[in-house]
């Protein structure tokens, strides 16, 4: 059996005040790749905001890195002086990395691993900020809502990277309907529409790495869930905030017009239905050439009369803002935790992506997706509630996996 890994005692301390009266936060990563090693630097510099801004006194160190690429990890690991014995590789790294004693995890891997990595951290009893998506696949989903459930249970602050919900903008913008000044959304557009992006070669995977390496994870299906699931969810977080609610079902369209390499599609369009007669419209492509408009825009009931003044004050609004959406939310985690608050986004980024696997699923079917079968009752069509993407992380980590082929893409009406 592998004993516990000592972190390093030798915190950098991060304010000209701080040494002795704050906390000391050991932080580990998993996924060190172009995001994970922007969040970690993000976590790092939220400390120094708190510290500079109300002497929090926050002690900050980062003790360890994890990559399906032991080689990542260290790349990460050298620029937080990380030694190599605490850098970990291959499948089961999130597990190595957890016999390290820390108190954060940050994680940005590929989304497949997500779910299992989440609740392995939970387990452990350590806060958590996680990219989004949450999960490709609906166990997947439902995985991370019950991890979530006992990160609240046991105070865990969780918080995921659908950071627009840390900007005050879209703050003050849901405050007018929390406080019925615009009344209820009553319709809306979504969309995450821009041109090509990722390589587009075929990849004819054979080994694990060919499907993870550089990217390539993107365009499968079974590891980014497609681009409707990594990417559009950002919007999609949003339409479920100001609705209130989850949506009851999607009918959506989709295909792949111009990829070739990897089996997702390229664009996608759906109705999402959020009953009571509240449509929203999903939209997101990636192709060249094409009308190009990343947003949200709604319908409300009212506008806003003129010169409204909050009754409340609007979230995060007494925590202070600064550089930006990305290290705000960091901001906001290291606050909460310290003190003692909750916030937990775990349902709320799972249900984001659910949303995302619901559209695409019944883009890639032909057939309305309801969510109620796909995430709260086990009975009422078990196919589709079980159904998980295959290579699944257990096959990953067993090294059991079947490869999928380039432009072996869903075909609508077949399945
Ligand atoms: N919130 C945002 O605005 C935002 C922006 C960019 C990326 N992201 C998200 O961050 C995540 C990572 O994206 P990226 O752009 O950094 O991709 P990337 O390819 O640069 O990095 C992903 C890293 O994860 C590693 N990885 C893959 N499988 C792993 C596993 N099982 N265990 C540990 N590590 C594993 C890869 O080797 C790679 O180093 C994605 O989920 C993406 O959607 C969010």
């Amino acid at each position: 059996m592998r004993g516990s890994i000592a972190a390093g005692a030798a915190f950098s301390i991060l304010g000209a005040t701080a040494k002795g009266q704050g906390k000391a936060f050991r932080v580990g990563i998993i996924g060190c790749g172009g995001r994970g090693s922007g969040a970690i630097a993000q976590h790092v510099e939220a400390a120094k905001v708190l510290n500079d801004t109300l002497n929090l006194g926050i002690e900050m160190q980062v003790v360890a890195c994890a990559d399906f690429f032991k080689e990542r990890a260290e790349g990460t690991g050298k620029r937080f002086g990380v030694p190599p014995e605490r850098c970990f590789g291959g499948a089961d790294n999130y597990k190595r990395l957890l016999e390290v004693p820390l108190d954060n995890v940050v994680m940005a891997q590929a989304p497949a691993f997500r779910p299992p990595h989440f609740a392995a951290c939970i387990k452990a009893g350590k806060h958590v900020f996680m990219e989004k998506p949450s999960a490709v696949d609906a166990p997947g989903v439902r995985m991370v809502i019950e991890a979530g459930k006992l990160a609240r249970e046991k105070g865990l602050v969780v918080v995921a990277g659908t950071q627009r919900r840390h900007e005050q903008g879209y703050n003050q913008r849901y405050q007018l309907i929390k406080e019925g000044a615009v009344g209820k959304v009553l319709a809306g557009r979504v969309a995450w529409n821009m041109g090509k992006i990722f390589h587009n070669t075929p990849m004819n995977p054979t080994k694990p790495e060919d499907l993870v390496r550089g990217g390539n994870w993107q365009l499968w299906i079974e590891l980014s869930g497609d681009h409707i699931v990594e990417q559009h969810v950002h919007n999609l977080d949003i339409a479920n905030w100001f609705v209130g609610r989850h949506p009851v079902s999607a009918a959506a369209f989709g295909g792949r017009a111009r990829r070739k390499a990897g089996n997702m599609y390229d664009f996608f369009s759906g109705d999402v239905d959020y009953g009571d007669n509240v449509h929203i419209h999903s939209m997101c492509r990636q192709v060249g050439g094409c009308w190009d408009w990343v947003g949200e825009s709604f319908v409300y009931e009212k506008p806003a009369p003129a010169g409204y003044k909050f009754q409340e004050p609007v979230r995060y609004s007494d925590i202070p803002q600064k550089g930006g959406a990305y290290v705000q939310e960091h901001i906001n985690m290291l606050y909460h935790i310290l003190k003692g608050k909750e916030l937990n986004e775990a349902q709320s980024v799972a249900e984001s992506t659910g949303v995302a696997i619901m559209v695409r699923d019944s883009a890639y079917t032909g057939k309305m997706m309801k969510w109620n079968e796909m995430f709260d009752d086990p009975k009422a069509n078990p196919e589709i509630y079980n159904r998980a993407c295959k290579p699944s992380w257990v096959d990953f980590e067993e090294g059991n996996i079947a490869y999928p082929k380039d432009g072996d893409a869903p075909v609508p009406g077949t399945a």
